[in-house]
């Protein structure tokens, strides 16, 4: 039996206090400074092992698809991508051109497709350079977000919609855009090679809709767009809360860009406290959040059917939608 749940807010913050409270008290300062270290050891081996294997690999396509744990950020939960959902098909545009690719995904009998770009190459630069985690693989959260959007479409009639840390494809903002009637649809990530990505790709679709991509990192949305204010009916944002030093400004971006009656649309797998600190400082800032376990009935069926393998981790892997809203009430 499924269930479509909405937790009210007092409970997540009881239940938020209780995860930092039990977190404070399992570590003593010592610890965790030596786990820290460790743990920052880790992620420099892993990165080294990732530019080894970037410059050891001849396909492109292979250097892009290095798995994103690889190089997580200095974080004691790990990110970790599981492709076993299968939620976008992808095949190249056109044969001997490995750099433009159409992602195709079917929801409710119907298929959306959209060409995206794909050029990649890793170098020192990048792998030392501003959160790469959108350029190295595509998440499956942006997927599930996707199908959500998909299958509710007309709620995007007319609408403004802004994507936040959409990676190198900003896959949702980009089928949203082609088939969800808005008015206008902005995309962006703080990564300028994602970027960079994106604006190849918007040119390789048809679009009805008024259309923007830019560069955007979350400490610099007032500064950087004076006149975005409260303007957008919509809010995408996939597999974007485990970064903690950005968290509150990613909350603050939200809160600025959302227009009074709007909705975010925030998809994670929860990642240890990562989801509930997230929704903590929501909370703090006068947002108003439900919490979806059940959105789509195939992603809902595949986390059930993966539940009972040991590859499948349902706290890293399964995507939990975020309803979020400056008002109490939200559709
Ligand atoms: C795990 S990736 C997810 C990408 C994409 N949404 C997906 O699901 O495939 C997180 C994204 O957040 C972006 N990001 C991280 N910190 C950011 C910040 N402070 N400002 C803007 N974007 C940021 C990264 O560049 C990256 O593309």
């Amino acid at each position: 039996m499924t269930e479509n749940y909405v937790v009210d807010d007092n409970d997540l913050i009881k239940n938020c206090e209780s995860i930092l409270k039990s977190s404070l008290s399992s570590s003593s300062n010592t610890n965790k400074s030596v786990k820290d270290l460790s743990i920052r050891k880790q992620n420099a081996r892993n990165r080294w092992k990732l530019l080894a294997r970037a410059i050891q690999s001849e396909s492109k396509h292979e250097q892009m698809m290095i798995k994103a744990h690889s190089i997580a950020p200095s974080i004691n939960v790990i990110a970790q991508n599981f492709d076993g959902f299968d939620l976008v098909k992808i095949e190249q545009l056109r044969k001997d051109d490995r750099n433009n690719l159409i992602m195709k995904i079917d929801v409710a009998c119907k298929r959306y497709e959209c060409n995206v770009h794909l050029e990649k190459l890793w170098t020192v630069k990048d792998l030392i350079g501003f959160n790469n985690t959108g350029n190295i693989t595509f998440w499956t959260s942006e997927a599930a977000l996707c199908h959500y959007a998909m299958e509710n479409l007309s709620m995007f009639d007319n609408s403004w919609v802004l994507e936040l840390g959409g990676g190198m494809f900003c896959l949702c903002g980009l089928m949203i855009a082609k088939y969800g009637n808005s008015f206008a649809v902005h995309l962006t990530d703080g990564n300028q090679s994602s970027l960079q990505n994106v604006k190849k790709s918007v040119i390789l679709n048809e679009f009805d809709c008024f259309m923007k991509a830019s560069v955007l990192r979350w400490e610099d949305s007032v500064k950087q767009c004076p006149l975005e204010r409260q303007k957008y009916n919509f809010i995408l944002c996939a597999d974007c809360l485990f970064f903690d030093d950005s968290r509150a400004a990613l909350v603050d971006s939200i809160c600025y860009f959302l227009s009074e009656n709007g909705i975010a649309l925030v998809i994670a797998p929860k990642r240890g406290k990562s989801m509930s600190l997230f929704i903590k400082k929501c909370i703090s800032k006068g947002l108003h959040c439900q919490v979806h376990t059940y959105y789509n009935k195939e992603i809902w069926e595949k986390h059930q059917k993966f539940l009972k393998s040991n590859l499948y981790n349902e706290d890293m892997h399964y995507p939990i939608l975020l309803k979020l809203s400056h008002l109490k009430t939200v559709k």
